[in-house]
């Protein structure tokens, strides 16, 4: 009885989510991190793809971690390195007929545009009228620290999910 009752604990903590067909698998993500990654991608889930979100499923080397799969969509470069400011040690995953044909790491990019906010509220690129796109220059990439071009600012690590601009 007591030993039943372990064996159907452990198979209910079980999530199975298919495998793709084509697409990319964003893997390793933090736990709860995962609709952070999908705003900084400028994805809302208005595009059309098919798109499985996992969040919080167990891990061997995070413990907890989200995945995202994105079917019938591949990833820029540039698509890619932006997710290190919300996951950097994510893994990301190129999958061709069910196949995972390419694993990249990704990096964080030297030069960050249009996608976080600065956080001072007199900065131009705050301004109502004529909003100019935010720029920030990566000063340190271990831990991430950001400086905006415009006003000198410094975004740290921590501030980053809350500047990362959701209405794109
Ligand atoms: N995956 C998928 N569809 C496929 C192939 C893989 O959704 N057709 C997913 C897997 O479920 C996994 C990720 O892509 O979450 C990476 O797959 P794979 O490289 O096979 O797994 P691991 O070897 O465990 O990856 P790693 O070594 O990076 O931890
Ligand atoms: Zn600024």
């Amino acid at each position: 009885m007591h030993l039943f009752l372990v064996l159907n604990l452990s198979e209910e903590s079980t999530l199975v989510v298919s495998k793709i067909k084509n697409g990319t698998v964003i893997d390793h993500i933090p736990a709860g991190k995962a609709l952070d990654i999908l705003a900084v991608l400028g994805i809302n889930g208005k595009e059309g793809y098919r798109i499985a979100i996992l969040m919080n499923v167990e891990s061997k080397k995070l413990g907890k971690k989200d995945i995202i799969k994105i079917e019938g969509r591949t990833l820029s470069v540039d698509e890619l390195n932006i997710i290190s400011l919300v996951a950097p040690r994510a893994t990301i995953n190129i999958v061709e007929d069910f196949a995972v044909i390419a694993k990249h790491r990704v990096e964080v990019p030297n030069y960050i545009e249009g996608v976080l906010r600065c956080p001072n509220p007199t900065c131009v690129t705050n301004k109502r009228a004529e909003p100019i796109r935010t720029r920030f220059r990566t000063i340190s990439k271990d831990p991430i620290r950001l400086q905006c071009e415009y006003c000198g600012t410094m975004v740290i690590w921590d501030e980053i999910p809350k500047l990362i601009a959701r209405k794109r």
